[in-house]
């Protein structure tokens, strides 16, 4: 069968992360989607570095993400390009191209999500999102398809790595702010403008994408409350913690009978809450539904590598979603043949 070719502008943390795990993992996926998934053109400015990503695969490389996003043999793109100019232009030309859109930009979507959604569903495209939210955690699927019988009632969870890796090592390791956040940028957790970190903006624009799914709300980053962790001083983080607590920056939204809430703030968290132990880059999401109750998404919620497991997952949702006339239909366990006979069963 014909296989998906997709053209992924941006190969910076993400982007890289994103060409590597799907080449390595590329057998076991084709599995999963009974489709070849190829990454046919990439766009970056640092062509060097794009070259050397791809050295002897089939892959063209331009600096200019709008070819991509009208070439007619593209059917899927990938932005992870970041801010929101370029970022913006390249998904609207590929929507009005007819072409399907994934994309990890929150921060496009928190301020521009209206309009670029409106704009697939007059195209009868579709743009997916799962690694705009919380890096690896498959939180979006949680809220569209594994809650989709709930009214939930309210989200709260630890949704921005940069900030939780920060306030965990001034805690533990007793180091200042500003040390923690260049360690922060060199693993590639942070921002490109890590204010957007540690000011509560990244958090926020998470929270808005998340309570637009949830509540079925248009996304309102403007009317979200954000406060960050640039306040806070070790000795607060010791204070706390000598009275049970925890300090830990929280995305919050809430259905009340005035409306919905958004904010994001730093709260005290009693040491004994499962929450409270999140550390490090790790992203913890609550979610309450009224028919399931809380249920708790956990896991790296920055990195090269979880944040491209999520932009992956997109990939074979689309995939699959374009594969689904029914003589196209993947079995849901589609064995690999090399595995059927040799692969021994270690009794326990
Ligand atoms: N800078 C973000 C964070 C990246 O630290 O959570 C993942 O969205």
């Amino acid at each position: 069968m014909k296989p998906i070719h997709v053209g992924l502008l941006g190969v910076g943390t993400v982007g890289s992360g994103t060409y590597t795990v799907l080449k390595r993992n590329q057998q076991e996926i084709t599995r999963r989607t009974g489709r070849n998934i190829i990454i046919r053109m990439i766009a970056d400015l640092d062509q060097e570095k794009a070259r050397a990503l791809v050295a002897g695969d089939d892959v063209v490389v331009t600096s200019d993400a709008l070819e991509i996003a009208r070439h007619p043999d593209i059917d899927i793109i990938v932005e992870l390009i970041g801010g929101q100019a370029i970022a913006k232009q390249a998904i609207l030309e590929a929507i009005t191209h007819g072409k399907h859109v994934i994309t990890a930009n929150k921060a496009l979507l928190a301020n521009h999500g209206n309009e670029i959604f409106a704009a697939a569903q007059q195209r009868n495209v579709i743009v997916a999102f799962e690694a705009a939210v919380a890096g690896g955690i498959p939180i979006i699927k949680a809220l569209r398809e594994g809650l989709a019988a709930n009214r939930i009632e309210w989200i709260a969870g630890i949704i921005n790595g940069t900030s939780n890796f920060i306030l965990s090592e001034m805690r533990v390791k007793g180091l200042d702010f500003s040390t923690v956040l260049a360690s922060a940028q060199q693993l590639g957790y942070a921002e490109a403008d890590p204010t957007y970190d540690i000011e509560g903006i990244d958090a926020a624009h998470k929270i808005t994408i998340m309570a637009a799914l949830a509540f079925g709300i248009p996304v309102r980053f403007d009317q979200t409350y954000i406060e960050g962790i640039t306040k806070l001083a070790n000795d607060d983080i010791r204070y706390a913690e000598e009275l049970g607590y925890r300090i830990k920056l929280l995305g919050i939204t809430k259905r009340t009978t005035n409306g919905i809430e958004l904010r994001v703030h730093p709260a005290l968290i009693p040491v004994k809450r499962l929450i409270a132990n999140v550390e490090g880059v790790m992203n913890a999401i609550i979610v309450k539904g009224d028919a399931v109750g809380p249920t708790l998404y956990y896991g790296a919620g920055a990195g090269a590598e979880p944040t491209a497991s999520a932009v992956i997952a997109d990939l074979v949702d689309v995939t699959r979603l374009l594969t689904s006339s029914p003589e196209h239909r993947v079995p849901v366990l589609a064995f690999l043949p090399e595995l059927l006979s040799d692969t021994p069963i270690i009794p326990m």
